[in-house]
Order: structure tokens, then sequence, then C-alpha cells
């Protein structure tokens, strides 16, 4: 699965649901959705963070709209974060409720149209195919709540380090 598809795919189904939650008239229905979407954010807040932000900021040299990005998707995500958690100040399905939810909403879709419009594509030109599909396969786990084998020298060095261990024992 390639990271770029999987993420687009997300944030179709994000938009999806705010308008499902902002068009439903029923308070309670609305509320579930809206307790249902929260985590969904966040996991792909941390898919994008851990397997494409974090990696670039580390690859590229600041200065450059990629290499900087990761600074302003933390802004960004703060930014969502703080209202997010002020819908549960909030009763379910009154006007105020409504107008804090619509404007996580457009908050996000902003985010999105940057990272759709800006990012994405300049990624697919630092990134190859092979790069962006195994962010995308990391991530997948990560989505299916899978533990993620990282490198096979993390392995290795766990091995390695199991033998010192035992041949401490042993002398
Ligand atoms: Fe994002
Ligand atoms: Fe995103």
């Amino acid at each position: 699965m390639n990271a770029i598809k999987l993420l687009r795919t997300m944030h179709a189904d994000a938009k999806m649901r705010f308008r499902l939650i902002l068009g439903s008239d029923n308070p309670q229905e609305a509320a579930t959705m809206w307790q249902q979407l929260q985590p969904v954010l966040k996991l792909h807040e941390q898919m994008e963070d851990t397997y494409l932000y974090g990696p670039l900021q580390k690859q590229l040299l600041p200065g450059s709209v990629l290499g900087d990005y990761e600074q302003q998707h933390h802004a960004d995500v703060a930014l969502v974060d703080g209202l997010i958690q002020g819908t549960a100040e909030l009763k379910a399905g009154t006007p105020p409720w409504r107008m804090q939810v619509a404007q996580i909403n457009d908050l996000l879709a902003r985010h999105i149209m940057d990272e759709e419009g800006q990012i994405f594509p300049r990624i697919e030109q630092v990134w190859d195919g092979e790069r962006l599909e195994q962010a995308g396969q990391k991530m997948a786990a990560m989505q299916a709540g899978a533990p993620v084998v990282d490198l096979p020298e993390k392995a290795k060095a766990l091995v390695d380090k199991a033998k010192d261990a035992i041949s401490d024992i042993r002398s």
C-alpha cells in the first residue's frame, strides 16, 4: 500500500464522517460518531508523523518546505487537538457544540488541502515508489494495531545482546 494513497483515503473518510456528524439531527447519534472519529484522527496524525514527516525531517535540511513541515504539522495538530478537547465541555448536538465541530472540520479541511496540494506531491518527488510502499506498509500495520517490525538490524541487535548475556552467564 502506497503511503500517500493510504493517507488520501483516510482524508476522504474523515471528511465524510464530518459531513455525517454535522448533518445529523440526532444529538446522540452525532455524539457517538464524534466519539468514534476522534481516535481515527489521532491515529492518522501519528501515522503521518511517525512514518512520513519525522523521517523526512531527518532526511532533509531545514529551510526546505518538506524539511520544515514537521514543525508546521505539529502546530496544526496542536491547534486542532485543543479544539477537539474543548468539545468534551459542550453538550453534543447543541449549537455551540456544532460550531466547535464545524470549526475543527474547517481547520482540518485546510490542513488536508495543504497536505494534498503542497506536501504530498513534493514527497512523491523525494521518495520513490518503493520507499512510499514501505512507509505505507508500516502505516497500515499501525492502523491494524499490529506490532510493527521496524528494521532487521534491530532484531539482529537484540539477538546479539541475548548471546552476549548468555556468554556472560556461562563465563
Ligand atoms: Fe496531517
Ligand atoms: Fe493528513
